[in-house]
């Protein structure tokens, strides 16, 4: 597997390495220890200064990906991970998940088309939109992709005429008072309708194999994973007696990937682990699988924009107290994207995104009442209000966190412009901590020792690093 990897130290500009396989035409920064992406942000502003480009821009911890994988096998392990690509379609993530052996979950045939065009293999693909157009089923009968899920007879009806040996997946809807992220009116069937929907799968000859769930974001109790993989249990029985050999439960996502979320990321696993054990004993002969979106990219990607409109308002608080003569200040920010580009998940998702102020300040600066807005002049394009911010001006960067769940690079630009640039970047560590995985992937005759293997020779240091003991790799779903 030729590499070009180069040491790179704090003083040295970044390097770029392509990675082989999966990861082929990658271009991964990779920094060393004590070299932050934060440097290489740094570093990509100041190139921007010199050139003069305002253009926003992501920067794309990819070892944040890769450290969420591990976590999330050690956590769950027996659970094999799938990624709901629709989260987050960057090439950059889905070539990343798939060298680490991750399936997918494809509700569109561009999103199908993409993990097609990354060398994906069929049986690591489900096509899960609960509403999937004619084209895009027949699009994936003809590339050979099996798996669907349904939960209701007109979706299995146009399944059974375009795709008639698709294996389908049930879903089933969850409790809407304890996953309001979920709506039952657009996901899952009631328990109610399961035996029915299995009972017409039999009359159209259509082979069911497979129980799925989604507890939505914003989940409020945990234990609604408890009640859903009960409920997963009841179907795989109905399937039971009516003949079908059910061997597949998705749990879906919603789990959260923000660093504040780690404890409840930990508290769910929990109770998942329990549940499995209890409904679906290990040996029971059903494969486990989730279908995580925001856990794994939401945290790595960092958005960086630029303020190119300004205008001073002022504050109307007529009889306030802190009122100035001439009415106290208040400004106005266009930033180049908007809610109809990278901030759509101000309007998708409710989010409420904070900028942390690139330029170096005064201590203690004064601040006005601040709101930033898209550059379309449309009045939904508002990204935040309500802020107190030192007064800054156009051509200041704003920086953005936790930008990598359902925002830019999840779709292309509403507002027509060129979505904006994706730089990746990740620790020596992870990318060791990659090749030993795409190793472990490339060698399937190890696969097998899975249970008893000695730890790789520098696995654990790398791992440890990484907070995890070493993983390998799933065995092929089915
Ligand atoms: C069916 C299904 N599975 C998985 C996901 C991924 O969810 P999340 O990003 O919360 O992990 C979604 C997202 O909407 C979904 O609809």
């Amino acid at each position: 597997m030729p590499q070009r990897k180069q040491r790179l130290e704090k003083q040295d500009p970044p390097s770029v390495v392509t990675m082989n396989g999966y990861l082929d035409e990658l271009d991964i920064t990779v920094v060393e220890e004590g070299f932050t992406t934060k440097d290489l942000l740094e570093g990509l502003l100041k190139e921007a200064s010199q050139s003069g480009s305002q253009e926003a821009f992501f920067v794309a911890d990819l070892g944040d990906v890769v450290k969420k994988h591990l976590r999330l096998l050690k956590a769950l392990p027996r659970v094999k991970p799938f990624y709901a690509v629709k989260c987050n379609r960057s090439k950059g993530v889905v070539q990343m998940l798939a060298s680490l052996g991750v399936g997918f979950g494809c509700t569109s045939k561009p999103e199908l088309a993409l993990v097609k065009s990354v060398g994906v293999s069929v049986d690591r693909i489900i096509c899960t939109g609960p509403c999937k157009q004619m084209s895009q089923i027949r699009y994936a009968a003809s590339q050979g992709v099996q798996l669907m899920t349904f939960d209701n007879e007109v979706e299995l009806g146009k399944v059974a005429r375009s795709h008639p040996t698709a294996r389908m997946i049930l879903s089933l809807a969850t409790d809407e008072s304890k996953s309001p992220g979920c709506p039952s009116v657009t996901f899952g069937a009631t328990l109610k309708s399961c035996r029915h929907l299995l009972e017409t799968a039999k009359d159209m000859n259509m082979e069911v194999v497979g129980v799925s769930f989604h507890i939505g974001r914003g989940f409020t109790d945990t234990q609604i994973f408890t009640q859903s993989i009960a409920d997963a249990r009841l179907v795989f029985e109905m399937g039971a007696e009516l003949g079908y050999k059910m061997r597949l439960l998705d749990i879906g996502g919603g789990f959260p990937g923000a660093k504040e979320a780690k404890g409840c990321f930990e508290e769910t696993t929990t109770v998942v682990n329990s549940a499995l054990d209890l409904y679906f004993p290990e040996g029971c002969g059903v494969e486990i699988i989730a279908e995580l979106g925001r856990y794994y990219v939401d945290l790595a990607f960092t958005f960086v924009v630029n303020i190119v409109g300004k205008k001073e308002v002022p504050l109307d608080q007529p009889g306030s107290d802190d009122e100035e003569p001439g009415g106290k200040k208040s400004f106005v920010y266009h930033l180049n994207d908007g809610v109809y580009g990278s901030f759509s998940s101000v309007i998708f998702n409710n989010t409420c995104p904070v900028p942390v102020l690139h330029k170096k300040l005064s201590p203690d600066p004064p601040l006005y009442n601040s709101s930033l807005w898209g550059p379309t002049g449309d009045n939904l394009d508002r990204i935040a209000e309500g802020m107190e911010l030192p007064e800054l001006h156009v051509g200041d960067w704003l920086i953005f966190e936790t930008m990598g769940a359902y925002t830019g690079p999840a779709s292309s630009s509403l507002s027509g412009e060129q979505p904006a640039r994706i730089y990746y970047a990740m620790s020596r560590v992870a990318w060791e901590a990659v090749q030993l995985l795409q190793g472990k992937l490339l060698l399937p005759e190890e696969e097998d020792q899975e249970s008893t293997c000695a730890p790789l020779s520098c696995g654990w240091e790398i791992t440890e690093t990484l907070c995890v003991t070493p993983v390998f790799a799933p065995a092929s779903i089915m």
